[in-house]
C-alpha cells in the first residue's frame, strides 16, 4: 500500500488525539503512534510503479555492516518475484543501515530502492560470489580465461527492472580485489557492481557507487536502458574501475552523471575479436549527455577496444572532463573486425588533458592468438563539434591502420589552449582522412580545411520518448 501525504497527516492527527485521550498508553498503542509519526513517503521517478512492496528487514536483513545479508536479499527477491507475477510488480526497499552481502540476482517487474542512508557493502568472502561462464562475445574472462565472478547485483533475461534510490550507496569494497588482481592471484575475472544481461527496460538511477572491484555498471545484450543521476567514485589508480560500459546494447541513455575512476568513465563495447564478430551484436543508438568525468589515465568516453560487434550511432553532448587523459577516444586493432561509425560529439569542455583527440588503430590486447589478421575494423563518420579545451599537452594523435584508413572524420569549431610546456608536434596523423573547420592549433594536413559544421543529429532516439512515472515508498525511515 502506498500512502499519500494527506492520509499520513490525518493518521498522525488521529494518533495524537488517541494518545492525548488516554492517561496511560500501553506499549502496543505507543508503537502504533510511533509508527504513524515517523513513517515517511519518498517519491521517485521510475519506468513503472509497483503494487507490492517490502523492506529488507522483513526477510531477516541485519544492517550492522557485519552480518551477511545474502540470504535475506535472495529470500526477499524470491518472495517478491512470486508476488510480482500477478502483473503488479514489486519493490524491495533497502532501509538505512550497512548491508553486507554477496552477489544476488534481480527479477522482472522489480524495483530495488536503496535509501540515502543505506549502504550495500560487497562482501570480501569469495564463497559468496558464484562463478558464471564467460561472456559468449568475449570467449574468455576479461581478467582471466577461467570464467568470472557474478556481479554484486546481477540480472539476466529480465524485463522491466529498476535499481534506484534517493542517492543510496553501493560500496564494492574493491581494495581486496584490486590487490589480488595486481598480485596476479586471481584466476577468475573480478566481479562488477551491477551487471544486467539479456534484458530490456532497465533503469539505474540516483545512486552512488563506490570502490567497485572492477567495472561499475555493465549492461550487456540488452535494450531500452536509462542510466541517470549516478555518482561513481573509485581511486584514480584502481585497476579497471570503468564507470559505465554499455556492451552490445541498443537504445541506451546515460545522463546527468559524474564519474571519477581509474579507467574510462564510459567505455562503449561490443565483444572481443572472433568471439564478438561471431556473436555480432552491436552497441547502437546511445545517447550520452550532461556527463562529467575525472580519470587522469583514461578516456572520458572510449569507443573501445572490444568493439567486434560494431558501434554505431552514438550521440554525446554537453560533456565535461577535468584532469582526464583523453576526450572521446577510439581504440581498435587488426583482428577486431566490425566497425565504429556515425559517432557524434558536441559541446565538450576539457580542462587539463593529455590528448584532446586520440584514435589508436594498433591497440593490441587480444583474447588469444586465434584472431583473423584480415578482420579489419571500419572506422568511419566520426564527428566532433564545439570543443573547448584548456591546459592540453597534445591536441591530437590520430593513427589509423595501414591499408585501412579511418575515414570521414570531421572536426569543427575547436579551441585548444596548451599547457605552459606543450609538445612541439601538436597534431600527428597517419592513415586517416577527413576535414576540419575553425580549429586551433592548426590541424595536420590529412585533415584539410573545409567550410562545414560537423553534423549532430537533431531527431530524438526512441529512448528519449520513454516517460518515467512518479512512484513512492513508505516506511519508518
Ligand atoms: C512472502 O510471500 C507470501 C505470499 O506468497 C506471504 O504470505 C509472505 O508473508 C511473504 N513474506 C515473507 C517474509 O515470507
Ligand atoms: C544468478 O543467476 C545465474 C544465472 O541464472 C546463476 O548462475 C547464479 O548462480 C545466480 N546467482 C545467485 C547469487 O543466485
Ligand atoms: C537468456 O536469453 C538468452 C538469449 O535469448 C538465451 O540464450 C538464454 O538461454 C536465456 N537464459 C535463460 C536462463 O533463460
Ligand atoms: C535524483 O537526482 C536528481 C539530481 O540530483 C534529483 O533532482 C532528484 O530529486 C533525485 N531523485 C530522488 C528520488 O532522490
Ligand atoms: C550523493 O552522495 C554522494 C556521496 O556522498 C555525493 O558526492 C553526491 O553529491 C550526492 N548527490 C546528491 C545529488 O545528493
Ligand atoms: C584457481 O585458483 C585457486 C586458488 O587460488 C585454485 O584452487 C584453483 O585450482 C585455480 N583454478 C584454475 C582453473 O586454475
Ligand atoms: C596543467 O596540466 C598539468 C599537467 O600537464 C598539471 O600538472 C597542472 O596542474 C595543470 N594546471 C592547471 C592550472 O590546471
Ligand atoms: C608521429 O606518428 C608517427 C606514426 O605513428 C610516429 O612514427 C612518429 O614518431 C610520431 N611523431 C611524434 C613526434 O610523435
Amino acid at each position: 500500500m502506498e500512502f499519500s501525504r494527506k492520509s499520513l497527516v490525518i493518521k498522525m492527527l488521529i494518533s495524537a488525539i488517541f494518545l492525548l485521550g488516554l492517561s496511560s498508553s500501553s506499549v502496543a498503542e505507543f508503537r502504533v503512534a510511533r509508527h504513524a509519526t515517523t513513517s515517511t513517503t519518498i517519491e521517485y521517478p521510475a519506468l513503472n510503479c509497483r503494487k507490492h512492496s517490502a523492506v529488507l528487514t522483513e526477510f531477516g536483513g541485519v544492517g550492522d555492516g557485519k552480518t551477511s545479508n545474502t540470504e535475506a536479499f535472495k529470500a526477499a527477491i524470491a518472495n517478491l518475484s512470486q508476488l510480482a507475477a500477478d502483473g503488479g510488480g514489486a519493490q524491495l526497499v533497502v532501509p538505512p543501515g550497512k548491508w553486507l552481502t554477496g552477489s544476488f540476482n534481480l527479477t522482472s517487474h522489480f524495483t530495488l530502492f536503496i535509501h540515502k542512508d543505506a549502504v550495500i557493502l560487497g562482501t570480501q568472502d569469495e564463497s559468496e560470489w558464484p562463478h558464471l561462464p564467460v561472456l559468449p562475445s568475449y570467449g574468455r574472462g576479461r581478467d582471466a580465461p577461467n570464467g568470472r565472478f557474478s556481479s554484486l547485483i546481477f540480472g539476466t533475461n529480465l524485463t522491466d527492472v529498476v535499481i534506484t534510490g534517493n542517492n543510496g550507496t553501493i560500496d564494492g569494497q574493491g581494495a581486496y580485489w584490486w590487490k589480488k588482481f595486481k598480485e596476479e592471484k586471481l584466476n577468475v575475472t573480478r566481479p562488477y557492481l551491477i551487471e544486467i544481461m539479456y534484458s530490456s527496460q532497465v533503469q539505474i538511477s540516483n545512486l552512488t557507487l563506490v570502490n567497485s572491484p572492477s567495472w561499475n555498471v555493465h549492461p550487456i545484450y540488452s535494450s531500452d536502458i536509462i542510466i541517470q543521476h549516478l555518482t561513481i567514485l573509485a581511486p584514480v589508480d584502481s585497476p579497471n574501475t570503468d564507470g559505465i560500459d554499455p556492451d552490445s546494447c541498443t537504445n541506451t541513455k546515460i545522463e546527468d552523471s559524474f564519474v571519477v575512476s581509474g579507467d574510462d568513465c564510459i567505455a562503449v563495447k561490443s565483444g572481443w575479436n572472433q568471439y564478438g564478430i561471431k556473436f555480432n551484436m552491436p552497441t547502437k543508438n546511445l545517447v550520452i549527455r550532461r556527463f562529467t568525468c575525472i580519470s587522469p589515465d583514461s578516456a572520458t568516453i572510449a569507443l573501445r577496444s572490444e568493439m567486434s560487434g560494431g558501434i554505431e550511432d552514438v550521440r554525446a553532448k554537453d560533456i565535461t572532463a577535468i584532469n582526464t587523459q583523453s576526450g572521446v577516444r577510439i581504440k581498435t586493432a587488426v583482428g577486431r573486425g566490425a566497425y565504429v561509425k556515425d559517432i557524434y560529439v558536441r559541446r565538450i569542455t576539457l580542462n587539463t588533458m593529455k590528448y584532446v583527440f586520440w584514435m589508436t588503430g594498433s591497440y593490441g590486447s587480444h583474447p588469444d592468438p586465434g584472431f583473423d589478421p584480415k578482420a579489419l575494423p571500419v572506422i568511419k563518420g566520426i564527428n566532433y563539434r564545439d570543443v573547448v579545451a584548456d591546459n592540453v599537452t597534445y591536441s591530437a594523435r590520430l593513427y589509423g591502420i595501414e591499408n585501412d584508413p579511418f575515414t570521414d572524420i570531421c572536426i569543427s569549431n575547436v579551441n585548444i589552449k596548451l599547457t605552459s610546456k606543450p609538445k612541439e608536434l601538436q597534431w600527428n596523423c597517419t592513415n586517416i582522412q577527413g576535414v576540419t573547420n575553425q580549429v586551433t592549433p592548426e590541424p595536420c594536413n590529412l585533415l584539410p580545411e573545409k567550410e562545414i559544421d560537423c553534423p549532430f543529429p537533431e531527431d530524438r532516439l526512441p529512448i528519449d520518448n520513454v516517460k518515467l512515472k512518479t512512484c513512492s515508498i513508505s516506511g519508518n525511515f
